[in-house]
């Protein structure tokens, strides 16, 4: 703890997310970049809505501590940090559309289709999920081609039918059809845990870390990541939307299958507990070297926003 009673992990945070939000701005600029035709002013300010607007950049830090622990904390980390930012806020901006969760306040601001309109927010979400792909195959981000080929493998597969969006999809048809435990365990793996488990594999890929540190790291981000979307269930429950920067009510309003609303408040807590302790036995081989990573699984678990 410092004199102002941040703990390191705090501040660590702050400092990760200061470094990924002043490379996403110089990138989500207007200046046309070679090889572009134009950068549509108004399409790229969506974007920098989507974007630029107060997220916590857990998943940045996650990218760039799991890289440092196997001694890759470097630019190419923060680039692929950034990119995989990008797509976590395109997955924001279209789950808030009207036609998904139909939301109007994202990270205490408009969201991008209410500040902007419709087919803009449809747009900003395409342009960052595509830009991803391209900030990690460049030679800017400065890895060998294998290593790059095998993030943009590894976060293709986490963000398209198998993860993210394809747990959007079982997440909507929950609402209509209630899925058991297993099935809300496995949509919630999908749509959120799958972008989360990239972040520390990605770290590890990095990192050129052997084929068991890898699997070890994703692992890690498998249990931090459900531990995560019960958090996020739980402040749907109990928190005050001024305080989250969105809505609050909104599953059971939805009539969203959650583990939350399957079994309650203290179970959903336990099975949080149960989560960190397993995040940190996956990290102990590492030693005091993954201290600040597991200090982002109790983090996960007890947040407040
Ligand atoms: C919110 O993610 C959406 C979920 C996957 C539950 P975050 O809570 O990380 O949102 P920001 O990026 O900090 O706004
Ligand atoms: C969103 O889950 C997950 C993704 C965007 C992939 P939620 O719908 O619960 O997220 P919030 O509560 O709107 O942030
Ligand atoms: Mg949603
Ligand atoms: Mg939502
Ligand atoms: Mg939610």
């Amino acid at each position: 703890m410092t004199d102002q009673g941040f703990s390191l992990f705090q501040i660590t945070l702050q400092q990760r997310a200061s470094a990924v939000e002043t490379l996403l701005s110089e990138l989500l600029s207007d200046r046309t970049q070679s090889g572009e035709i134009s950068r549509p002013p108004r399409l790229m300010a969506a974007m920098r809505h989507g974007v630029l607007n107060g997220g916590k950049r857990l998943r940045p830090f996650l990218v760039m501590e799991s890289a440092a622990l196997f001694g890759a904390d470097n630019l190419a980390a923060l680039r692929v940090a950034a990119a995989l930012e990008c797509i976590h806020s395109y997955s924001l901006v279209h789950d808030d559309l009207p036609a998904m969760d139909d939301d109007d306040l994202r990270r205490g601001q408009p969201t991008v289709h209410r500040k902007f309109d419709e087919a803009a927010a449809i747009l900003a979400g395409d342009s960052l999920l595509t830009y991803a792909f391209e900030l990690i195959a460049s030679d800017e981000t400065e890895l060998d081609a294998q290593a790059r080929v095998a993030l943009i493998a590894t976060l293709a597969r986490a963000s398209g039918v198998g993860g993210m969006t394809g747990g959007q999809a079982l997440d909507l048809e929950a609402e209509k059809v209630k899925p058991d435990e297993e099935g809300i365990i496995r949509l919630q793996a999908m749509k959120t845990g799958a972008l989360i488990r990239f972040a520390c594999e990605a770290g590890a890929i990095i990192g050129h870390a052997d084929t068991k540190d890898r699997d070890r790291l994703a692992e890690y981000g498998s249990a931090i990541g459900l531990a995560f979307q019960l958090a996020d269930d739980l402040l749907d429950v109990t928190a005050e939307a001024g305080h989250v920067g969105k809505a609050t009510g909104k599953d059971a309003a939805a009539g969203k299958a959650t583990l939350v609303s399957l079994h309650g408040i203290e179970w959903t807590k336990r099975q949080l507990a149960g989560l960190v302790a397993q995040a940190e036995e996956l990290l102990a081989p590492f030693g005091e070297k993954a201290a600040l990573l597991k200090d982002a699984a109790r983090f996960i678990a007890d947040r407040q926003s």
